[in-house]
């Protein structure tokens, strides 16, 4: 089960597509509200049982000031920690992540070609994420893209892969944009963008791996039941993405019990209608996406990757 933290809504980008753009971009979670959420999440009887990841987000988390504290805290009681950030501060932190990197992936974001990305993200952008998954690949730090995918940027998925074969970077994390309903795909335009990056990845056998639990990959909506996100007030809700319902920590053990959802049933609704039923879920998932198609390929080449 993935718990993501988000400990700051700061940040040193204003990318254009940011569901927390519109947020107070200078609310930071303090240390012991940090700790007193690790405790909750410790408690829970699905953190006993299952691999239990914590996920230090934001905003864009290397800008918090107890950065260093909450990693060191946090690192003796997960079994995964990822960072996930924009990368302009990987450098900096590079010791610091080094020092966890048994048990410590960075996830970086890069949303197109050069041109595309640093038009959604920022001029200059694009180099200083590429810099950032070289240096990770040098310093054999586990790491990955995301790319966050809309209308604006579906057409860079061969670049995507480019970067990620260039820079060693295996499972990415390869998801739908979601919000303004002009800028999302729909599902048919989803199913077609998979497709096409995936006869590429094939293509040119890159074992490029997609979690098969990555949202618009399986149909079915994880949050409360694969995860859950803590914001920076405290604040308790399924997915970073989707802040309709908020509750707080005291919830936070009876929220859990809640089941998976259809996409169609999700913040998806307005565009993904057409999301085929249970019933015909496994057959769609047969034809599917890189997991299925390249996953065993993938798994024995992993083993060359110089992590
Ligand atoms: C909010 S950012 C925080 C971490 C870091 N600042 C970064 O950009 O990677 C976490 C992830 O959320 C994604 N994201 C932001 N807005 C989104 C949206 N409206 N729909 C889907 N994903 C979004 C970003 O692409 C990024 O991969
Ligand atoms: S870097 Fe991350 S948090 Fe900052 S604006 Fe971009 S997507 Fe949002």
């Amino acid at each position: 089960m993935w718990f993501h933290v988000r400990i700051t809504e700061e940040c040193n980008l204003k990318c254009t597509y940011c569901y927390a753009k519109n947020y107070d971009r200078t609310s930071a979670m303090p240390f012991d509200l940090f700790q007193e959420i690790i405790v909750k999440i410790k408690s829970l009887p699905k953190c006993k049982k299952d691999v239990c990841i914590l996920y230090l987000s934001g905003g864009e988390p290397l800008l918090h000031s107890e950065f260093e504290n909450m990693l060191a805290h946090a690192y003796p009681l997960f079994d995964r920690i990822h960072i996930l950030s924009n990368g302009l501060l990987l450098e900096k932190n590079l010791t610091l992540i080094k020092k966890h990197s048994d048990k410590t992936f960075v996830q970086i974001s890069v949303d197109g070609d050069e041109a595309v990305n640093d038009q959604i993200r920022g001029n200059g952008t694009y180099r200083k994420a590429e810099s950032a998954l070289k240096l990770l690949k040098q310093n054999r730090i586990k790491h990955w893209i995301s790319y966050t995918v809309s209308k604006q940027n579906r057409e860079c998925g061969q670049n995507i892969v480019n970067l990620a074969r260039n820079t060693d970077s295996v499972f990415n994390n390869i998801t739908p944009y979601i919000g303004s309903p002009d800028l999302m795909l729909d599902f048919n335009e989803w199913e077609i963008f998979k497709n096409e990056i995936s006869d590429y990845a094939e293509s040119i056998d890159f074992p490029m791996i997609h979690s098969p639990n990555a949202c618009g990959f399986n149909y079915k909506c994880g949050e409360y039941f694969g995860g859950i996100t803590f914001n920076p007030n405290g604040s308790v809700t399924g997915c970073a993405r989707n802040q309709e319902k908020l509750y707080s920590l005291g919830d936070l053990p009876r929220i859990l019990i809640e089941t998976p959802k259809l996409m169609n049933e999700t913040c998806m609704r307005e565009k993904w209608k057409d999301v085929p039923d249970f019933k015909n879920m496994q057959e769609l998932r047969e034809r599917r996406f890189f997991m299925k198609r390249n996953g065993a390929l993938s798994l024995n080449k992993l083993a060359n990757i110089p992590w």
